[in-house]
């Protein structure tokens, strides 16, 4: 049966990159039968623009029927002034919110050909392979109350709330031990168990999980450290599991590490590996409409989708292999670029990859 793929632009540079995305999707249904069919919605400051809301009820619903979501980047300079609620970013926290969308894969892996590309030593970086798995529903990011007040005084006070209920810390923990054990079977989780009661029950019902993974090796993190360790010796982690905030930070710093976030893909995934794939990066407006955007962390943002939810290994792997194949013979967009490459466009990296297929 043809799967139903939706594809959520979004803003700045989300048209270009997606576009490339979709090429080389395109491309697949030619050469292997890859049965899907895609349509394109809107979503964040283009969907204001459009509906005044970053999401439609109508755009919600056809996210809910689709197989899989293919999602571009939100946001930009245009929508920084409006209302909170109504916000681009509210657009895509809908959609991870409303589809359960609980279980953030963050993979950084460093493509051999990128190591000059890393502001780290080549010798810290080679070879490294973390996948970061982030609580994508809960935490500070949803967390009830939340708001502005008045104090007593007449001063305004922000407030948020940092939750996370067993249930909620359960099944991320089960999503990690069971990444950890497709892959070398070492597992940090990262909390703030030393000052903040949410992250010091984060830990306990992760060390009640692993006993359900005798052979997963744990350890438990502060979040300092980890940022720290991330830097000093990012090889010692192999997965890493934890909330939605430290993950948003944590997963922006070790797309450092792979030279470029224009590299970084991910899935969000729920209880059914049901699920939407995008970029970790933002919409980068300083760059948009210039063709100058990396479109790679989109294209192996659809591999991921391809892999985890329409259940086609191997073109997963094809796609892989084609980005790699494109980094070997010199291609790179600005973000990964260094002496000696030469420098391309976002359709040209796209025109490349599907060429290499
Ligand atoms: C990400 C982004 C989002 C987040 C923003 C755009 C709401 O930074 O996916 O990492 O904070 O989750
Ligand atoms: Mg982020």
């Amino acid at each position: 049966m043809t799967q139903q793929v939706l594809i959520l632009p979004g803003d700045g540079i989300g048209p270009e990159i997606t576009a490339e995305a979709v090429k080389v999707l395109e491309a697949l249904k030619i050469s292997d039968g890859l049965d899907i069919h895609m349509t394109e919605d809107l979503v964040g400051g283009a969907a204001y623009d459009a509906h005044g809301l970053p999401l439609s009820d109508e755009t919600m619903a056809q996210a809910q029927a689709a197989d899989a979501i293919l999602l571009g980047a939100v946001g930009g300079y245009k929508w920084e002034s409006l209302d909170i609620s109504v916000r681009p970013e509210k657009g895509l926290l809908r959609l991870r919110s409303e589809m359960k969308l609980f279980a953030n894969l963050r993979p950084a892996f460093l493509y051999p050909q990128l190591a000059d590309a890393s502001t780290l030593k080549p010798e810290v970086v080679a070879g490294l392979d973390i996948l970061i798995v982030r609580e994508l529903t809960g935490g500070i990011y949803f967390g009830q109350p939340r708001g502005i007040r008045v104090l007593d005084n007449g001063e305004r006070q922000g407030f948020n709330t940092y939750v996370y209920s067993e249930s909620e810390i359960k099944r991320i923990a089960h999503v990690a031990f069971k990444a950890a054990m497709k892959r070398n079977k070492k597992l940090t989780s990262v909390d703030k168990a030393n000052v903040l009661e949410v992250t010091e029950l984060w830990r306990e019902v992760v060390d009640t999980v692993a006993k359900e993974y005798p052979e997963v090796e744990v350890k438990h993190m502060y979040v300092d450290n980890a940022a720290m360790q991330l830097i000093l010796n990012p090889k010692q982690f192999d997965v890493m599991v934890t909330g939605n905030m430290f993950g948003d930070i944590l997963s922006d710093e070790a797309s450092m590490l792979t030279g470029s976030i224009g590299m970084l893909a991910s899935a969000s995934l729920d209880e059914n590996n049901k699920g939407m794939y995008e970029p970790s990066h933002g919409s980068a407006p300083d760059i948009a409409g210039k063709n100058l955007a990396n479109p790679l962390a989109t294209i192996l943002s659809a591999a991921m989708m391809l892999r985890y939810t329409l259940g086609h290994e191997e073109l997963a792997v094809k796609i892989e292999n084609a980005v790699s194949k494109v980094l070997d013979q010199g291609l790179r967009t600005g973000d990964i670029y260094s002496e000696g490459m030469t420098k391309v466009g976002c359709r040209e990296m796209g025109d490349a990859v599907v060429a290499a297929l």
